[in-house]
């Protein structure tokens, strides 16, 4: 059966999908080689490259598949026996980075950092100093903890040793500030599914130009880049691209520049900030501190004595709201409160607080009633 009421999708990803999104895939289907779909992806490799700050002499596209996908493709051009990798481990997906990696022959060694907190750069100079690295691997957004690390200052000194850096912008793209081109990352992918607002499907890659010149021959088909840039750029047959999946990427696009990518992240910060102080008013804390949290997901630890699969459930079956819960190490210690793309709004914010109280209150949790949607009014005020 198909669902009947649009879900708030409030946890991880996917993210909502505006109704203008949803009505570019209702547009007639075209085959991969169809002239008027050629042009698209000119016009959609323009944009990623701008959303991304590429600069020049790179190359951006977007591989048929999730956000997992873009990950196997940085990794398959850019890794390969004798790779000599550092990985910094934050959490859930650093860690399937890592995995990635090894699986493509890469000799990792990883920077363990305690799931909740940022990577701090001087561990990765400190690990530099002591061996010889090609590649340095981090996800700018964990999204299984909430935490941003700080990419540009990773990838500086990635730099100094000349080493390249590969980033995971899965949940960061479009809702974050990156800048590919003047932060000197090299590889950079992310998804279509989170801060961009499409449905999941497409994953949103670009390699910069030392990456380009020190690319390794792929062991994937799939994710081949050279094959890839014949399809993308030369018009030759690789795979059947979903043409409907590319108008959503493409409106997506339209959207956030629209919109403007400052706007956007701004846009991105403020909400994160109302839902945190909704939630202080009613005595809920975020995992990470202050700095290192990210705007796109919010970690909030469980309270004691609250049953968190229960709270997510009352918010699925009472309000149709959907949060992620715990991964790993972190299972049934927080909820994953997603707003990205277009669920990053003040009325979703105030939405989710009032859904929250009354399923905690369910719980037995003690709070002054309308305590976060009053602060979160008031945060918002602050902004105007
Ligand atoms: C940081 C990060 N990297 C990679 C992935 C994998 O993306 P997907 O589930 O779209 O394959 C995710 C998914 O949430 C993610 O959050």
């Amino acid at each position: 059966m198909l669902p009947a009421t649009e879900r708030i999708l409030l946890g991880p990803g996917p993210s909502p999908v505006s109704p203008r999104i949803m009505r570019a895939m209702a547009a007639p289907v075209l085959s991969h080689l169809d002239p008027d779909l050629v042009v698209m992806l000119d016009d959609v490799r323009a944009r990623l490259g701008r959303v991304f700050r590429l600069g020049d002499g790179g190359l951006c596209l977007a591989i048929s598949g999730t956000g997992t996908s873009g990950m196997e493709a940085a990794v398959a051009n850019i890794a390969h026996e004798g790779t000599r990798a550092l990985v910094v481990v934050t959490g859930y997906f650093g860690d399937r980075l890592a995995q990635m990696l090894g699986r493509y022959g890469a000799q990792v060694t990883r920077v363990e950092v305690e799931w909740g907190r940022a990577c701090d750069p001087e561990a990765v100079r400190k690990a530099l100093a002591s061996g010889r690295v090609n590649l340095v691997a981090v996800v700018q957004a964990e999204t299984s903890t909430g935490v941003l690390n700080p990419v540009e200052a990773i990838a500086r000194i990635a730099r100094e040793h000349d080493a390249l850096t590969l980033v995971d912008a899965v949940t960061s793209l479009a809702a974050h500030p990156l800048d590919v081109a003047a932060w000197d990352v090299d590889v950079c992918y992310s998804c279509s599914q989170k801060g961009l607002g499409a449905p999941s499907g497409m994953a949103p890659i670009a390699f910069g130009p030392r990456a380009l010149a020190r690319r390794v021959p792929s062991r994937s088909f799939s994710f081949d880049l050279s094959l890839l840039e014949d399809y993308w750029v030369r018009r030759k047959y690789h795979h059947t691209l979903s043409s409907t999946l590319l108008y959503a990427l493409r409106e997506a696009l339209i959207a956030v520049e629209e919109e403007g990518l400052e706007a956007r992240w701004a846009r991105h910060r403020r909400h994160h900030r109302v839902l945190a102080a909704g939630l202080g008013a009613m005595g809920l804390e975020l995992l990470p501190p202050e700095p290192e949290r990210l705007w796109s997901l919010n970690a909030v630890c469980v309270p004691e004595g609250v049953d968190e699969a229960a709270v997510r459930r009352t918010l699925l079956q009472q309000f149709n709201i959907e949060i992620g819960a715990g991964l790993g190490p972190l299972a049934g210690r927080i909820w994953r409160v997603g707003l990205m793309g277009s669920g990053s709004s003040s009325q979703l914010v105030l939405l989710f607080l009032s859904a929250l109280e009354q399923a905690l209150r369910e719980q037995g949790y003690r709070m002054d009633p309308g305590a976060g949607t009053a602060a979160a009014a008031d945060a918002l005020a602050s902004f105007r």
